[in-house]
């Protein structure tokens, strides 16, 4: 097979990550999670105590810092400041927090999207975020719209949240997503949005394998047209 690239979007919390590294895994091609990346350039901003809506000081500090990624095999993906591995730290609820004021600046997504368009150029990946489909990868071989219902992405978070011993109630944690979602979605620069020809799948109710399951199928489906 040709080069492949694999686009998935969708909100907070309907499982992209998972899947996406799956289906990298299963395929034995790269995974790039995005919002990792956007993570990464909040938690330079709570580090450093700088301005989230400060686009000029954001973009210094990641470019100070030598903010970028690498890919591993079977899925694997590190984000690195510099030069030291910071995935640990980029799931907490400042983070959380500060992440999508930072996604909503132009100068950090414009950063941002070269950089995944420059390793999709060379890789074959698949790739999670928010606007995979519509902005970075309009081309992407395939394009799938992840979704679930809010209870039950309010479930999965909660469940991230308590094995990492994190307090944080089911109401604070269902209106946290709620708003992410409404920042994401109604953002100027790049919203969260199905691209027209996205394949849209609902994981409400639904295990992982049964999802990537899904994903392979549409995978082969445009492999053999
Ligand atoms: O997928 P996640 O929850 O780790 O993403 C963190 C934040 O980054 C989320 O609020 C939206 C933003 N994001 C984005 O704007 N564009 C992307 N391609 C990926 C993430």
């Amino acid at each position: 097979m040709d080069r492949i690239t694999i686009a998935i979007d969708g909100p907070a919390g309907a499982g992209k990550s998972t899947v996406a590294k799956e289906v990298a895994k299963r395929l034995g091609i790269s995974y790039i999670d995005t919002g990792a990346m956007y993570r990464g350039a909040a938690w330079l901003v709570v580090q450093h105590e700088v301005t989230a809506s400060d686009e000029a000081a954001v973009v210094h500090l990641m470019d100070s810092h030598s903010l970028h990624f690498e890919a591993r095999d079977h899925g694997g993906f590190e984000v690195f400041a510099d030069g030291e591995p910071i995935a640990a730290q980029l799931r907490t609820p400042e983070v959380s927090d500060v992440v999508s004021q930072i996604s909503a600046l132009p100068k950090v997504r414009d950063l941002m999207t070269k950089w995944f368009r420059e390793f999709s150029r060379r890789h074959s990946v698949v790739m999670d975020g928010r606007d995979i489909g519509t902005v970075v990868l309009p081309d992407a071989t395939v394009k799938i719209f992840l979704t679930a219902d809010l209870d039950e992405r309010t479930r999965r978070r909660a469940e991230e949240f308590d094995k990492k011993g994190y307090d944080v109630s089911w109401s604070q944690l269902k209106s946290d997503i709620e708003q992410r979602d409404a920042r994401d979605s109604s953002r100027e620069v790049a919203p969260l949005r199905p691209a027209a020809d996205a394949h849209y799948i609902d994981s409400t109710g639904r295990s992982v394998s049964e999802v990537v399951q899904d994903i392979l199928n549409v995978v082969e489906q445009v492999s053999y047209d």
